[in-house]
């Protein structure tokens, strides 16, 4: 790629020189302007580099050199001064010049090198500005730590989930960065100067619920001595945060959706009804269509908050994240604690690190390196200090297999399980004429070959995938959250198994 250098004089026999002087080079690319209303016309392009002579009549070089550090802030621009006018050379330095040369022969000489210099500097900035936009596209999303393709995917989702209003649905085990997700979508959707509110679900008593997510008015009950703005209210034109969604009670429920479908509000004990703008994103680390199933979750909610679902894979399904974010953990925990500075993990502890299933993920992870640098009575921590021997029972979540449990769901069993009043219509049909799964599949996924053989686990997948795609009315996003994947793994299977039409 050539450099594009303008050249500024009204001096035309001066600009030409330059001009052809540079012109030598073949990596240069030379364009002549012969005054500063001229070049300030034309910046439809950006040059690399401006050799810009200081008097000038009309806009002198001075004045064109104020706007281009507004305008163009990265373009290094040159002074090019006569003899006389040194001062006002070194002044345009103060303003943001780059460098400055007279007209003498002396600095025509060294003005090869000069350009060079720049130049050189330009492309090393584009470089590291290239560098930096890869690294912070792959790696990076505001805070968080991570770089195996598990991740990549979550980073997609946040920066697709900041485009609108969605209501977004957080599901993960405890500690995989649930909230920190939520304040990446937050902060970097087009709300981020308004409120982050969040509610946890499960830490407040039921009968205060409803206050504190729409208020109350003075005396509407026994302790409210004056009105109380809920955190609906509070979120306005920001983002609302439900924590722990999984734990909100029946009658709750009823009343989010009521007012997520009107977006409106009413205060306890009040009758007004308040407009409110907040964006939803709620968290769960249950497994809210098994709570449909079971009558717990309302279907209908579940709807209205899942538009935008955003699983967060476990800590042992992001393969070299672990060290990754033990490391950062551990930087971060001895830069603020100067007395642990010069310590370092040692790699029996990393082994152990990245062998270790770690139930409570990230969270998990965090506090046992600070633990560990608290405990450790050396300057390497060891696998002792870590604590991590006695491998915890992981939860019963977490153990679940999600393909496996597709398939579950779907056993022939010998007590055929009774659709719940509010189970989605992927529950499994009650009879083969279940009006809400007009195509019920032929065969619910089996263990057997149809021979009194094993299955393959391959056939078994396309079992499962063909099931749950027939069961969710061919929507690929549900059938995905049903099986448990993410959405371009469901097309990936669909595709490979020739199953979508
Ligand atoms: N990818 C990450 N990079 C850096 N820090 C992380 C990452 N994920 C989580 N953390 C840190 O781990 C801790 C737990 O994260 P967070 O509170 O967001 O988890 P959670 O999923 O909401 O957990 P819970 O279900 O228990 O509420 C926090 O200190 C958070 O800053
Ligand atoms: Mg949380």
């Amino acid at each position: 790629m050539k450099y594009r250098i303008y050249v500024v004089d009204d001096d035309r026999h001066y600009a030409r020189m330059l001009s052809y002087r540079l012109d030598k080079n073949a990596n240069y690319e030379v364009k002549v302007f012969h005054g500063g209303e001229e070049v300030l016309k034309n910046l439809d392009e950006k040059p690399d580099l401006m050799l810009l002579d200081i008097m000038m009549p009309g806009v002198d070089g001075v004045e064109v050199l104020r706007q281009m550090t507004t305008r163009m802030p990265e373009v290094p621009v040159i002074m090019v001064s006569a003899q006389g006018v040194i001062d006002t050379a070194v002044e345009a330095m103060k303003i943001g010049a780059y460098d400055y040369i007279t007209k003498g022969q002396d600095d025509l000489v060294k003005l090869d090198a000069i350009v060079r210099n720049v130049l050189e500097k330009v492309s090393l900035e584009r470089e590291v500005e290239s560098l930096r936009s890869e690294v912070s596209e792959k790696y990076q999303v505001k805070g968080m730590i991570g770089e195996s393709p598990a991740m990549q995917q979550v980073y997609r989702m946040i920066q697709k989930a900041t485009r609108g209003d969605l209501t977004v649905a957080i599901q993960g085990e405890s500690g995989t960065g649930k909230e920190l997700v939520a304040k990446a979508i937050h902060y970097s959707s087009g709300r981020k100067r308004g409120p982050f509110i969040v509610v946890n679900c499960a830490a407040i008593p039921r009968d205060l619920m409803e206050s504190e997510f729409f208020g109350h008015e003075k005396g509407s009950f026994t302790g409210a001595h004056a009105r109380k703005i809920g955190k609906f209210e509070q979120a306005d034109g920001g983002t609302i945060f439900l924590d722990e969604i999984g734990e909100l009670d029946h009658d709750l429920q009823a009343k989010l959706l009521r007012a997520l479908q009107e977006g409106e509000l009413t205060r306890v004990g009040g009758s007004e009804t308040i407009e409110f703008s907040a964006r939803v994103i709620s968290a769960t680390n249950k497994d809210v269509v098994q709570m449909i199933r079971d009558g717990r979750f309302r279907e209908d909610l579940y709807y209205r908050l899942f538009q935008f679902p955003v699983p967060l894979p476990p800590l042992r399904e992001r393969g070299q994240d672990v060290l990754l974010l033990s490391n950062y953990f551990f930087r971060e925990y001895s830069q603020a604690h100067p007395e642990f500075k010069g310590m370092k993990i040692s790699s029996a502890a990393r082994r152990a690190i990245e062998a270790h299933p770690w139930p409570g993920n990230v969270r998990e992870l965090k506090s046992a390196i600070e633990r560990a640098i608290l405990l450790s009575d050396t300057p390497e921590i060891g696998v002792a200090d870590l604590m991590i021997a006695n491998i915890n029972p992981i939860s019963p979540w977490a153990e679940r297999m999600t393909l496996a449990q597709a398939a579950e769901t779907s056993f022939k069993s010998p007590t055929p399980r009774v659709a719940q009043p509010h189970s989605p219509s992927v529950s499994t049909p009650s009879s083969e004429d279940d009006l809400r799964n007009p195509v019920s599949p032929e065969s619910p996924v089996s263990l057997e070959d149809g021979e009194g053989g094993i299955v393959s686990l391959e056939e078994l997948k396309q079992r499962a995938v063909e099931r749950a795609y027939r069961l969710c009315e061919r929507n690929v996003d549900r059938a995905a959250v049903e099986l448990g994947i993410g959405r371009a793994t469901m097309y990936r299977l669909l595709k490979k198994f020739d199953i979508m039409e």
